[in-house]
Parts: C-alpha cells; structure tokens; sequence
C-alpha cells in the first residue's frame, strides 16, 4: 500500500487567549516556513474564539486551522453551538468530532457524531473523527469491539467519503493527558483492525483514510509511533501548547 502524506494536529482543548495563541500559531507558521515543504500536513485546531484570528496569522504557510466540535444543524436556536459554516467561515478546513472528552464528558453518542460529520462534510470540511477504549474496556479484552461498534455508529456513510475528507483518530481514553501509551504493538493492532473495518464499508477508498493514533504524543515517543503501519499521523493534545515540542512530532512524522 501507498504511504499516505502524515497529518500532525494540534488539539488545543480549552487551552489560549488571542496573545498567547497568536503567538504559538505564529512561531509554528514560521517554522513550517523555513522548512519550505514540511515534512507532513499541519493542522491546528484553536478554541473557536481565536479560530479566525489563528487562520489570519498562519495566513498562506502551509498550516491548516480547523475546529474541535461542531453542531448537526445549519443555523437555528442552539445557544451556545457552532455550526459547520460557520467554522468554515472563521477558516477552518478541519473540524474534530467525538474527541473523548465530549463523549464521555458530556454524554456525545455515536449517532451525534455521525450527524455532525455528515453536517461538516456538506459544508466542505475535512472531519477527523475520534474514537478510543477506556481503560476498563482494554482490560476486559474489548478494545478492538469498541473500535468497530464506535466506527460503526460514527461513519457518516451517507455522504460522499473520500481520503481527504475522512481521518479517523484513534485515541485510547486512558492514554490521554495521562503519559501513557499502549504499547506499539497495540497500537498497529488496533490501526490495522480500523484499515479492515474501515475497508469493510468504504472498499478501496479506505486505503486513502488517514488513521492518527493520539493519546500522550511526545517528540520523544513520535517517531516510533508514526513508523507503524497504518499510522499516518498523530493528534496532539498537551505537547501541541509548544511550539518546539508539537514540530519536534512533525520532524518525526517526516
Ligand atoms: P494528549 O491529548 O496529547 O494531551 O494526550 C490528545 C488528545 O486529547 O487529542
């Protein structure tokens, strides 16, 4: 199989006011610049209050800029809520669904994020969708069930899919913001079990999926992760705040 183009993304959480964002987006921009063509895609997804501003300051380097959730509907009386248009409008390319923290934190079902998908893939945007073991499921042997029942629930699989507009991350619960990874064998096992299910519904164009593993990426631990097959990028939460730390992981993935 063809090596797909890596994708780093930076997951910034709740995590920048505008001059603390400005300035990491602006000292990423500036070092994907100087390497003239990065090693990989980079993407970094701001909360939606600098989202705009962050676009405007990576400008035309090649960085892309996308969201952390977004509302099924258009428009209408959600209060609160962000819709796909109008990440697309602030300038976002991407948009992350089911990140663990929504799910689990705040009860986000696999039916919400596949309407949310198929809502952000008919506004144009690219839809990185997150799905992952607790800790109690991988130690109940269940880990690669999960990832096939998760897959099932939240592959938009009405719409039209293509390899630049799906990325599916896999981000185990317990290995996010804790230090902790599985172990690289888990972590091919489980991204070769995504490839065949993915493959089961999508056939060729599954090949063309980019599968992240994210959950405690480290400069250090980046490049032994990003060398496993199926795995063609990672998603960042902690170390992407750094401007070092989150390019370390790009050189990595190159
Ligand atoms: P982490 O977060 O890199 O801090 O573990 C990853 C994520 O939540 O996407």
């Amino acid at each position: 199989m063809a090596k797909l183009r890596k994708l780093v993304a930076g997951n910034w959480k709740m995590n920048m006011l505008a001059a603390d964002g400005t300035a990491l987006a602006a000292a990423i921009a500036a070092q994907a610049r100087e390497a003239g063509t990065p090693p990989c895609d980079l993407l970094l997804c701001p909360p939606a209050t600098i989202l705009r501003l962050i676009a405007e300051t990576v400008g035309d380097t090649p960085v892309a800029v996308g969201g952390q959730d977004c509302h099924s509907a258009e428009s209408g009386a959600y209060t609160g809520d962000i819709s796909a248009a109008m990440l697309n409008d602030a300038g976002a390319s991407h948009v992350i669904l089911g990140h663990s923290e929504r799910r689990h934190g705040l009860g986000e079902t696999d039916a919400t994020v596949k309407a949310k998908a198929a809502a952000a893939l008919q506004t144009g945007l690219t839809v990185i969708i997150c799905i992952g073991e607790t800790e109690a499921e991988r130690d109940g042997g269940k880990t690669l069930d999960v990832l096939s029942t998760q897959l099932a629930g939240s592959l938009p699989l009405g719409s039209t899919l293509d390899g630049s507009s799906l990325v599916i991350a896999y981000e185990p619960v317990w290995a996010i913001g804790t230090g902790r990874t599985p172990g690289e064998a888990e972590i091919a096992e489980a991204h070769t079990h995504m490839r065949e299910v993915l493959t089961g519904y999508i056939g060729a164009v599954a090949a063309d999926v980019r599968l992240l593993y994210g959950g405690s990426v480290k400069p250090d631990n980046a490049a032994a992760i990003l060398a496993l097959d199926h795995v063609d990028g990672a998603l960042v939460g902690g170390a992407s705040l750094d401007a070092a730390n989150f390019m370390g992981i790009a050189q990595a993935a190159g």
